[in-house]
């Protein structure tokens, strides 16, 4: 027997899709989560706020979500929705915002639960139902049962996972990405292909996974082209939303693997973008990965359009120069939460110890 697929998002996906979107089947009462710029700069809360007018919907803006969010922050949202009594949460924003209302929906339906208890305390009420709304096409967490947050308890990103935490409603609206400053869409963008390639060389990957998976690394991969040159018009906006979401999909089956688990220290000790941390990795992935599946690397490579994996690393190292060099005491440490990391052995390809360090030492200034 194997578990095929499962993911119980409905998504609804054009132009205007907020203004459209019945948001009154969820409740009378919400709380829209987001971060202080991107919801507002893209238009996409002034939408959602107007469609929640349109159906008398009370609703409160928690707008306090910052960059990788820490588990403090989900648990104030989670505070805020209960005051608020809503019944709901609309989640606006690129991966932080949407991960966080993951855990704010979890801590507002389950008051025993703290920071400190999050991640071991069991989960009583179903958490409220989120609406996902990205302006990013990167992260996929509008389709996935996952939140990644910053744990300070840990020194590192930490993931909730549980099939509760599935938005019920993504709505992909392409003209919210259109704000994006184009560091941040390339980089989302490596993330998004970063989810199909990861799942895709994952010991988990089921035929569904692989053919979502394969859909998107054409989607995305076919774009790195026009976004090093930073040419975006609407309809690869578009490709890429939905190839995100694809993404989101296929680690929705899969998990992540090592590239995930080596970017996470970068962004917390560093401050890289998450996407660009996976920036570092994923041409390694590829390069690990002929060691045991030739034809899955080339298959990947073809979809991508490039012919070798130095081509591949070099269409990376346009998208994201990953340019950034680290002291060697640091390097190591990060080598090291890479190698404990979570996902780390999730791939067909499990890593060695050296193959750890070597993926660092490449950074070492
Ligand atoms: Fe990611």
């Amino acid at each position: 027997m194997e578990n095929l697929f499962f993911n119980p998002t409905k998504v609804i996906f054009g132009r205007g899709c907020v203004g459209e979107y019945d948001f009154s089947a969820h409740g009378k009462r919400c709380l829209i989560v987001c971060g202080g710029k991107s919801a507002r700069l893209s238009g996409a809360l002034d939408d959602v706020r107007n469609a929640l007018g349109k159906f008398n919907i009370a609703f409160s803006v928690f707008d306090r979500v910052e960059q990788n969010p820490t588990v403090e922050t989900c648990h104030a949202a989670g505070e805020a929705a209960r005051e608020q009594k809503a019944e709901f949460i609309v989640a606006v924003g690129g991966g932080s915002p949407l991960d966080a209302s993951k855990a704010a929906a979890y801590f507002a339906a389950n008051v025993h639960l703290t920071p400190e208890t999050l991640y071991n305390g069991e989960c009583r009420a179903k958490p409220l139902p989120i609406v996902a709304i990205p302006t990013t096409a990167g992260t996929g967490s509008e389709v996935t049962q996952y939140a990644v947050l910053t744990n300070h308890r840990i020194s590192n990103k930490q993931t909730l996972k549980s099939p509760l935490l599935f938005p019920v409603t993504a709505l992909l609206d392409a003209e919210y990405t259109v704000t994006l400053p184009p560091h941040i869409a390339n980089a989302t963008a490596v993330d998004a292909l970063s989810h199909a390639i990861e799942g895709y060389f994952s010991k988990s990957a089921t035929t569904v996974s692989d053919a979502l998976a394969e859909k998107a690394m054409f989607m995305i991969g076919r774009a790195l082209p026009s976004l090093a040159e930073g040419r975006l018009d609407a309809a690869l906006r578009e490709r890429l939303l939905v190839g995100s979401m694809l993404g989101g999909m296929v680690i929705s089956v899969t998990g992540t693997s090592f590239v995930h688990s080596f970017g996470y220290p970068l962004t917390y000790y560093e401050n890289i973008p998450h996407g660009e941390a996976n920036a570092y990795f994923l041409p390694d992935l590829l390069n690990y990965a002929m060691r045991v599946s030739e034809n899955r690397v080339n298959r990947t490579l073809r979809l991508c359009g490039v012919k070798t994996c130095d081509e591949f690393f070099e269409l990376i190292r346009r998208v994201c120069p990953c340019d950034k060099l680290f002291e060697r005491e640091d390097a190591m440490k990060y080598a090291r939460v890479g190698e404990n990391g979570a996902s780390t052995r999730r791939g067909i390809y499990e890593p060695t110890h050296d193959d750890c360090y070597d993926m660092l030492r490449k950074y070492i200034k």
